[in-house]
């Protein structure tokens, strides 16, 4: 705790804590994490059980709410879901301005940030109603506008929702089916990007959450609230990681070569990190990386790639880095990211997929967040105060006298 009156003359005590490493901005009922044990709860439920037992949409409901839906809230909370996949026929032009080539992430930030442009009917945020009819809205949308922004990319048509299959696999029918030829989605390897979806449904106060309320404490409608919580998920050293790793093991690319990249990230002169590994909170295994380890082998299992030469280098890695002191010591373990590229690269997806499909899984979480910020009579317009380090005060010398 600084006394900056001593140092700066303010009337004023608070709370230095840069990276927010130690500073609280919410209480919150969602997500539970224990770090050092590698725990992970949504409303009590340990990570684990739900993505054995559970489905996304479940887990939605879970995290919106808070208790897990009856048989009855459920089918309602999906029909409610599936009657919003569709887009604004209008905003297939809005797509069409964006060059051909930008990153899907780029898209999503601008289109996510429209929405509230084309469903002004849902902004009146101090209605519970109209706030429970953006977060479908948003749940709903999310999926068919990171699909949309993938076949753009890629310039192929967009392909409309099937509102009779399940969510996972709905958005896999719309990355994939081509006009010509409908995808034959694997009911496997929807359950695996199910599961996806679900490690990456929440993880309580993350930047892009943090964004996400500290957007939504001014009182800015849903859509622009995610769409902030969108663009900071973009950083490498957020959700960008999930690509980065990815591109980081396939340009190891052999088992030989780990070496070298174990001492570039343990050199203090170089900026390389080893991507996917450590995590702020998680001192220990993040418990969302076992899962997906497991659902990497059954993937690539089932699409017949076991020996599948970025697995290989990953595990290497893995088992060379937790044996090496300079990672035990930092308490640097894999985290979710490490391994969900590989399986969504096993699945066909690009790179450049893999953090708009943490966006789409992440959005239930922010705008569960973003409701419970909203519902609570503590809650005030975020503003972090500043240690000023700047010049004391001085007078304005004219241009010519300089
Ligand atoms: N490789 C090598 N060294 C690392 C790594 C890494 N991946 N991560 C941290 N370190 C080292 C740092 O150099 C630092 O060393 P020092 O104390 O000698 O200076 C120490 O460990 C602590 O690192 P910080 O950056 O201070 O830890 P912080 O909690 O602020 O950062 C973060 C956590 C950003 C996740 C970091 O571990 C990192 O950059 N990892 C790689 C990117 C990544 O995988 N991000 C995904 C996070 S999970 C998610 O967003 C879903």
């Amino acid at each position: 705790c600084v006394d900056i009156r001593k140092l700066y003359g303010q009337a004023d005590v608070f709370t230095f804590d840069p990276g927010f490493t130690s500073t609280a901005s919410c209480a919150s009922a969602i997500t539970y994490i224990d770090g050092d044990k590698g725990e992970l709860w949504y409303r009590g439920y340990p990570i684990e059980q739900l993505a054995q037992h559970g489905h996304h949409l479940e887990v939605a409901y879970l995290l919106l709410y808070g208790e897990l839906p009856s048989p009855k809230q459920m089918e309602d909370f999906e029909n409610r879901v599936t009657r919003h996949t569709m887009v604004h026929e209008q905003m297939h032009y809005f797509f069409r301005g964006f060059r051909r080539d930008s990153h899907p992430m780029a898209t999503m930030v601008g289109v996510v940030g429209a929405l509230s442009a084309f469903y002004h009917d849902s902004l009146d945020i101090n209605d519970p109603w109209h706030r429970e009819v953006a977060s479908i809205r948003l749940i709903a949308k999310l999926p068919t506008i990171a699909a949309m922004a993938y076949k753009y990319s890629i310039g192929q048509p967009f392909v409309y929702p099937r509102n009779e299959l399940d969510y996972a696999s709905n958005f896999l029918h719309m990355c994939f089916s081509v006009p010509a030829e409908e995808y034959k989605v694997d009911p496997a390897l929807a359950r695996a990007m199910d599961r996806i979806m679900m490690l990456h449904a929440d993880h309580e106060q993350n930047a892009s959450t943090s964004t996400v309320r500290l957007a939504g404490s001014s009182g800015a409608n849903p859509f622009a609230c995610i769409a902030a919580g969108i663009a900071c998920l973009w950083g490498p050293a957020h959700g960008g990681a999930n690509q980065a790793c990815l591109e980081m093991l396939q340009e190891i690319g052999s088992v030989d070569r780990i070496p070298e990249y174990i001492k570039r990230a343990k050199d203090k002169d170089d900026p390389f990190r080893l991507m996917g590994f450590g995590h702020r909170v998680y001192k220990n295994f993040d418990p969302r990386a076992k899962i997906m380890k497991e659902s990497a082998d059954e993937v690539l299992g089932i699409l017949g790639i076991e020996d599948n030469p970025t697995l290989q280098v990953a595990k290497e890695l893995e088992r060379i880095a937790l044996e090496d002191d300079y990672f035990v010591q930092k308490k640097l373990y894999p985290n979710v990211d490490f391994y969900s590229g590989i399986i969504l690269s096993a699945m066909g997806f690009p790179t450049s997929m893999f953090t708009p499909i943490f966006a789409l899984s992440r959005t239930v979480g922010w705008i569960s967040q973003w409701t419970e910020m909203l519902g609570d009579p503590d809650s005030k317009i975020g503003r972090p105060r500043q240690l000023y380090v700047g010049q004391d005060r001085r007078d304005y010398v004219p241009v010519a006298n300089r």
